[in-house]
Parts: C-alpha cells; sequence; structure tokens
C-alpha cells in the first residue's frame, strides 16, 4: 500500500511525505517535548510552533475558552524566536526521519523575508509554512491573508528570500480565499495550508466581560470542520499546487473526507488535545479503510469527490 504523498511537485527538490498526515501549527509545540505517547517518527510531517523573529511571551491570560464543538485561544504566538529555533530546535531535528516544517509568522513583510533568510540553509529544516492570518501592522492590523494582494506580497517576498518548500497558511477571514489562494499560487507558494481559525469571542455574563484576556481569539475543533472542508473544495477548484486539509481533523473519517475534496495531506490540531494520540490514530484508521477498500494508493483518491 502507498500512502506517500509529494506536497511539493512544482519545487526543484520536491517534499514527498511518508504518509499525509500532519500536525498543525502551534498544536504540537516543537516535537521535541518529551511528553509524546507514540512515535512521532511515524508521522508525515510535524509543523512546529509558530515562529516569530524576537521572542515573545503571547498575549495576556486566559488564552483559551471552551465552545459547543471547539475551542477559542489566542495564544499570540508565544515562542522562542527564530534564533533560539535554530540553535536549540533545528539540531535535533536534523536527526529525525519526519521532516519538520517550520510555521512563520509576521507583523510586516520584512519581517517574513528577513525570518525567511535566517532559516536558509539551516540543517533540520524541510520547508516553511507561512502563516499569513498575521496582522499586518502598516495596514492596521488587517490580516495579510485578507486580500490577494497583501498576501502575494508576503509569498514573493518569502519566495525571493527561501530556496526551501513554501506553504502558505490561508485564513478563512476573508470574503474571497479563493482569489487569495489564487494570487498566492501565482506568487510562488509550492503548496497551500487551509484554514487557520475563524475570529471568535465569548463572554462571561457573571463578570460582564469577554472571556478571553485578548477579547477575541481563533475558533477550532470540530465546529470549524464543515467550513474548512468547503474552503478545501472550493480552492482545489481554482488552483494546481497541493494543498494541505486542516480544520476540525478528528477522526481517520475526517481527514478522509479532506482528501476526497481534493487535499493531498491533512494537520491535526485541536484533536490532539482531548487525544495526544490523534495523529497516530487518524495515520491507522487511514490505512485501514485504504487496506477495507482495497485502495493499493493513497493519491487515487485525492479529489475523488469532486465531480
Ligand atoms: C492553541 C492553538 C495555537 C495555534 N497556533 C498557531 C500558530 O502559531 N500558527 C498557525 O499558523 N496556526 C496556529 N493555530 C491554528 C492551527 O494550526 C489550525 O490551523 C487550526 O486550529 C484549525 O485546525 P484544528 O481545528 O484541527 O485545530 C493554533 C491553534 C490552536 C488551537
Amino acid at each position: 500500500m502507498n500512502l506517500s504523498i509529494q506536497i511539493a511537485p512544482k519545487h526543484q527538490n520536491g517534499l514527498i511525505l511518508a504518509n499525509p498526515v500532519m500536525t498543525a501549527s502551534g498544536t504540537f509545540g516543537y516535537g521535541t517535548e518529551e511528553n509524546h505517547i507514540f512515535d512521532i517518527q511515524k508521522l508525515g510531517a510535524i509543523v512546529c510552533k509558530g515562529t516569530t523573529l524576537e521572542p515573545r511571551d503571547g498575549n495576556p491570560q486566559p488564552r483559551i475558552v471552551e465552545t459547543a464543538s471547539g475551542m477559542l485561544n489566542s495564544i499570540g504566538w508565544e515562542n522562542i524566536g527564530v534564533e533560539a529555533l535554530i540553535r536549540e530546535k533545528a539540531p535535533v531535528w536534523a536527526g529525525w526521519q519526519v521532516p519538520v516544517i517550520v510555521n512563520i509568522a509576521g507583523e510586516s513583510v520584512d519581517d517574513y523575508a528577513k525570518m525567511a533568510g535566517q532559516l536558509e540553509g539551516v540543517a533540520g529544516i524541510s520547508a516553511l509554512e507561512v502563516n499569513i492570518s498575521c496582522p499586518n501592522v502598516k495596514a492596521g492590523g488587517a490580516e495579510f491573508g485578507a486580500d490577494p494582494d497583501s498576501a502575494a506580497e508576503v509569498t514573493s517576498a518569502v519566495r525571493n528570500a527561501t530556496s526551501l518548500p513554501m506553504l502558505v497558511k490561508l485564513t478563512p477571514n476573508t470574503a474571497n480565499i479563493a482569489g487569495v489562494a489564487m494570487a498566492v499560487a501565482e506568487a510562488g507558494a509550492d503548496a497551500l495550508t487551509l484554514i487557520n481559525t475563524l475570529k471568535g469571542m465569548a463572554i462571561d455574563i457573571n463578570k460582564r466581560r469577554p472571556m478571553l484576556g485578548n477579547i477575541t481569539g481563533g475558533l477550532s475543533g470540530p465546529a470549524i470542520k464543515p467550513v474548512a472542508l468547503y474552503a478545501v473544495y472550493e480552492v482545489a477548484g481554482a488552483v494546481d499546487i497541493p494543498i494541505i486539509g486542516c480544520g476540525g481533523i478528528t477522526t481517520a473519517s475526517d481527514a478522509l473526507e479532506f482528501i476526497m475534496a481534493g487535499a493531498s495531506a491533512i494537520q491535526v490540531g485541536t484533536a490532539s488535545f482531548p487525544n495526544p494520540r490523534a495523529p497516530l490514530d487518524i495515520l491507522e484508521g487511514i490505512e485501514q479503510f485504504l487496506g477495507k477498500e482495497g485502495i493499493e494508493d493513497i493519491n487515487e483518491l485525492i479529489g475523488i469527490a469532486r465531480t
């Protein structure tokens, strides 16, 4: 049975994953934490925490609220910064068989380009994932990914600064995700990850105050799965580069829905909190489905639900 997939076919070196199951940024740390209850080398790829130029403490507490069928988070890119990542994490990753993809976040186009430049040639890093759900400080805090032009500007800047395969992670907080996807593909992305969290909030009626210290946060988990699945379906019809599906994937059946909608691979995020084995359970479930259905190659299922 073949589970391997190519997620950067247009890149000079390509990026072949042993299977389509990856971890979603911000939900699996750096993969180096010693609390894993399964062998993470079995996964297709690890996507690390969102990384910024400088170390960040993140947003005020509370930063997590449970909601019906999901959660709101406003972590705010708490991370060790790109220099410490290169010094402390990359050397560990360099000894791994599972590829590590570094998720980068910035407040200006320059931030993204600088980070991509610093990460160039660092052993242990297989690709970059550019998070364009970040507020563009120069544009009054609108997300870079809300608009095709600013999304393409970030993509081109990173493309010019890196020779690594580049995934661009789209935000659902836009009226025109297919337009953004096309602009980003045109600007040199090798693959697209979709989706990031949806903007939301919750209020404590006793305190008469928003529950999150940051007032708003990002909604993730099963609540967003239908939105994410539709985004994948729509974007898969608009671009010819691979799509990595993400959003509420909790079971193998969820993952297979995304693959049938047109995703070449998937990421598991919030599902890892209640079930730390979720990525491996999902991988094993996909294998079982292929075995049961007599399918020899996962690639046969990509986009099969499209007419
Ligand atoms: C606690 C938490 C932290 C996250 N941090 C990041 C991040 O740093 N960068 C990023 O691109 N996405 C981040 N995300 C978004 C996830 O990677 C994913 O796109 C989103 O949660 C939807 O997938 P899910 O429903 O499977 O969690 C974060 C999500 C959560 C829940």
